[in-house]
């Protein structure tokens, strides 16, 4: 067991049993001391089952790491993805966090790449355009679904706005297409298949459906990496824009993938929603530990994980338009930190991510929070919430955030009583991030703010965040199964070959 893992035993050892209503009690000025406002970002930690000692220990131990130098390292463009021998520069996109000769050339191509897109953007507007098709998949679809879904307004186009609507197809499954399609006219539309290997089967299979049904292939535009494979498709390189391997694809929503964000809701506010991601680079390389909001987020998740041995993680957008924010978060965290080998390839001695899920309040309230109250799983939250409404019905946005706050309540303090059926345990600890509105900026600051965290967490569990390898194996047996799921061969395991059988009395 490393000493950092034991350092963490002993601390929640010595907290035993305590609730997070004494942690308070004993401990009043915890409420404001353990907040952090970063810009239009609030956090409040106080509902953490940590006291000032353990949180010593867990800054001993991000001191110990050198989490600062980590955060250097990673803006300065250094090969922190060992495994492919890469930098992640996705930092170098939406500001000048550094100096070093590799992040300055990163931020020089990343700016002549947005220029091209400013450019698409403007050619493709309303009326003329009146939807856009994105396809993609994972990280090449989940950020701009966010953004899209969070930022853009509805029916824009059909209101006479001068912006498109955007639609995304990543499933394999030719539903998803269909769906998408049917309510279209491929005349007023133009498609987008973005694809940084330009290799993903979902995307090919998608794309190909889209530009038949586009039938007019001059509004088909790609962003890849992969200018060759693009060209082999059949779009030609002044529809495509670039991506490079310095950007991971769940890292990349501030590149060209964004695209389709900027078509959603215009190349401004776009720079905004980097500018907000580059406000949180800034706060992240030069806040002290102590005021650093991702180092705290960073070690409230090792601490729940490997001091609390909390096996599962919610996270809790208490706004409809953060919806997507559970589904984004799930492949940034977890094809992160799903890992369990560390860096030099040994084993790793304390459990890494946990299982990331969640739901947007209130809706949630009425499904699976019993769970959460009363359930035997201690599952620890991050309620998100936003303090100024955008809409015009304010009794609605009062009860939402009596809501957001009832739960955090509730979950940490609990309820006494004689009958077991009635009785709140309590004790449930909780992180409350809040937006002081929602703009392209706080939500790009809040964005960024997870991935600065799920780094730190890498460099604690000594762990790559940047690789993907568990992923590859089940790609690789889908391909090898095709010609079997046509029948042209048998399928080499006994189960999948039963299998097989059924389908094709089925079929
Ligand atoms: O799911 C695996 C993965 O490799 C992700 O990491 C990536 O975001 C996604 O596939 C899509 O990859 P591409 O952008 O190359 O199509």
């Amino acid at each position: 067991m490393s000493p950092g893992q034991t350092l963490l035993e002993a601390q929640a050892q010595r907290l035993g049993r305590t609730g997070i209503p004494s942690l308070i009690a004993e401990d009043p000025e915890r409420v404001r001391d353990f907040a952090l406002r970063v810009g239009p970002l609030y956090a409040n930690f106080a509902r953490q089952r940590y006291d000032r000692a353990a949180l010593d220990a867990l800054f001993e131990i991000a001191a110990s790491l050198d989490l600062a130098g980590a955060m250097r390292r990673l803006l300065d463009g250094d090969i922190v993805n060992s495994t492919e021998e890469r930098a992640a520069l996705h930092t170098a996109l939406r500001g000048n966090a550094s100096t070093s000769e590799i992040a300055r050339a990163a931020r020089e191509q990343a700016l002549a790449a947005r220029e091209r897109m400013r450019q698409m953007v403007q050619g493709l507007r309303a009326p003329h355009v009146t939807d856009i098709v994105s396809v993609g998949i994972g990280g090449s679809d989940l950020g701009p679904r966010l953004m899209v879904d969070a930022l853009a307004t509805p029916g824009a186009a059909a209101l006479g706005n001068a912006r498109p609507r955007v639609h995304f197809i990543s499933n394999v499954d030719g539903n998803a297409a269909q769906r998408v399609l049917a309510g279209l006219d491929p005349g007023r539309t133009a498609a987008v298949v973005i694809s940084k290997t330009f290799s993903t089967q979902e995307t090919l299979l998608n794309g190909s459906i889209v530009r038949q049904w586009l039938g007019d292939d001059s509004r088909l535009y790609a962003v890849s990496a992969n200018a060759q494979r693009v060209g082999e498709f059949g779009i030609p390189a002044e529809r495509t824009l670039p991506m490079w391997d310095w950007v991971g694809g769940r890292y990349s929503l501030w590149s060209a993938v964004g695209f389709p964000i900027a078509l959603a809701i215009g190349m401004d506010r776009f720079d905004e929603m980097l500018a907000g991601a580059a406000a949180m680079d800034a706060h992240a390389a030069a806040a002290p530990l102590r005021q650093n909001l991702p180092v705290w987020h960073a070690l409230t998740a090792v601490w729940n994980r490997n001091a609390l041995h909390a096996s599962s993680q919610a996270v809790l957008p208490y706004d409809e338009r953060l919806k997507l924010l559970p589904n984004y978060l799930q492949q940034l965290v977890m094809e992160s930190l799903g890992k369990s080998a560390r860096l030099d390839g040994s084993a790793v001695d304390a459990a890494t991510v946990p299982v990331w899920w969640g739901g947007a309040g209130t809706d949630a309230q009425h499904s699976f929070f019993q769970a959460l109250h009363q359930g035997t799983q201690m599952v620890p939250a991050d309620f998100v919430g936003v303090v100024q409404a955008d809409h015009a019905h304010a009794r609605n946005h009062e009860a939402l955030l009596a809501n957001l706050l009832a739960q955090t309540e509730a979950l940490a303090n609990g309820e006494a009583s004689d009958d077991p059926h009635h009785r709140y345990p309590g004790n449930r600890p909780s992180s409350l991030l809040l937006l002081d509105a929602l703009t392209p900026h706080s939500l790009g600051m809040l964005v960024a703010m997870y991935e600065h965290s799920v780094y730190l967490q890498s460099v604690l569990w000594g762990i790559n965040a940047f690789d993907q390898f568990g992923v590859e194996l089940g790609k690789q047996v889908a391909t090898r199964l095709l010609p079997a799921l046509r029948g042209e061969c048998e399928a080499d395991d006994a189960v999948t070959r039963e299998l097989l059988r059924e389908f094709k009395q089925q079929r």
